[in-house]
């Protein structure tokens, strides 16, 4: 026998093997300061090139003072209790209509955490007569639903579509038998690579099977389409799309999430989405912020203007440049080196401190070995000096990384 405080001492995971070296640093970093583009790392402003902050609404003056107002009004312990018990207000029911509305469903739910709310939402459309059939390149709180379902699970490459349909087939066969039914989950923009989903391609499908299409649109809910409404509005299938999900921890810069759909799917999910029916409701100040943000996403297609001007000049430079950006056809934008795990350790290093810009690293096994991933996330806010800046620098950084200088051991920090 081991003891179980033993066992996981010895066995810390993937990221916790890291910890000790890595923490404050490149996990768990402390940015300071007003949410911009400028914040504080380690007492020294930075460029800051990675927080979802979208349209720039985390410091958005009317959204600072509906979010100061609602605290001060409500308190941040209201209301008490989950919202099937105790925690329903006439805010949150306001909200979900005015998100239906919005995406143009029927009904809407709130959650807590989109994490959690996806979980759950799976765990509660299906059973183990069921089948779903799921992206390969799918969020970590898409692959926690499917660790709950009992029945078959079938992965499909990355937007193949053409593997979708076989996977389409092999599962049209066995529901025959159990009379089950077939759910097909993607994502509206991949976070990592900034690709979208091929919604359009994956609704076509409709015309030979049925099933029902549940769409994770994290990134792509006020980002994306031309009201903001997401990549299914984006590439014009919002009919089309069964099950809409979006979060405000990303454009909306808070904290929730929601689920739009039929009425009788929200009905279902209401009273069966077990993370919602058991955890406490979302703070009044929340929805009322939520609803500010709302307001302004909506009546203010400025915002949406103002990022994708960045996204624009950003995406474009990097590739005049002759960087690599994959595949991306929304704001997140990858940008692809060769080289080794120490090499990124350095250049972020190198980056970081000497030329005062801060964005992620993503490195194996994320992305294949070899390659580094330095994801940049630009906002409304950023400025066309930003972007110019950070070219030039990415040029600099790569030259240094072809000339093998992240090779040694240390970098020196100017
Ligand atoms: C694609 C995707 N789905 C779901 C989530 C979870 O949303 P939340 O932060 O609201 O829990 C995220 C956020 O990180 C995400 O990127």
């Amino acid at each position: 026998m081991t003891d179980l405080f033993d066992k996981i001492q010895k066995n810390p995971g993937p990221l916790g093997m890291h910890a000790d070296e890595s923490y404050g640093y490149f996990m768990f970093p402390k940015l300071e300061g007003e949410i911009g583009n400028r914040m504080k790392f380690r007492g020294k402003e930075k460029l800051v090139w990675s927080l979802n902050n979208y349209l720039g609404l985390a410091n958005h003056p009317e959204v600072r003072k509906a979010d100061a107002e609602a605290a001060a009004l409500y308190g941040l312990a209201a209301p008490m209790g989950a919202r099937m018990m105790s925690g329903n207000t006439d805010l949150h029911e306001k909200l979900e209509k005015e998100l239906s509305a919005f995406g143009k469903k029927e009904d809407t739910i709130l959650l807590n955490y989109g994490y959690q709310g996806m979980v759950s939402a799976i765990d509660a459309l299906v059973d183990r007569h069921d089948v779903l059939i799921y992206d390969s390149e799918s969020h970590a709180c898409i692959i926690d639903g499917l660790r709950l379902h009992v029945g078959k699970r079938f992965v499909y490459p990355h937007n193949d579509i053409g593997n979708l349909g076989k996977q389409l087939e092999r599962a049209t066969r066995l529901v025959k038998d159990t009379s089950g039914s077939i759910l097909v989950i993607t994502e509206g923009v991949f976070g990592m690579s900034g690709d979208q989903g091929r919604l359009a391609d994956i609704v076509a499908l409709k015309k030979k099977f049925d099933f029902r299409l549940f769409v994770d649109d994290a990134h792509g809910f006020g980002t994306m389409g031309k009201t903001g409404a997401g990549v299914p509005e984006e590439q014009g299938v919002i009919d089309k799309v069964d099950i809409y999900f979006g979060t405000f921890a990303k454009s909306m810069a808070l904290i929730g999430a929601f689920i739009s759909s039929e009425k009788r799917v929200i009905k279902h999910l209401r009273y069966n989405s077990r993370s919602q029916i058991f955890a406490k409701s979302l703070p009044l100040p929340c929805v009322a912020g939520a609803l500010k943000r709302l307001e302004l996403l909506a009546s203010q297609p400025d915002l949406k203007g103002s990022l994708w001007k960045v996204v624009h000049a950003l995406q474009k430079g990097l590739k005049d440049a002759g960087f690599d950006i994959g595949r991306t056809s929304s704001p997140v934008t990858p940008v692809y080196l060769n080289g080794t795990i120490p090499e990124a350790t350095n250049l972020i290093t190198d980056l970081r401190e000497n030329f005062d810009i801060f964005c992620s690293v993503v490195v194996y096994p994320v992305v294949p070995k070899g390659i580094i991933m330095l994801r940049l996330i630009p906002t409304a806010v950023h400025t066309m000096e930003d972007v110019a800046y950070t070219i030039s620098t990415f040029d600099k950084i790569q030259g240094n990384l072809k000339e093998g200088k992240y090779k040694s051991d240390k970098i020196a920090v100017v």
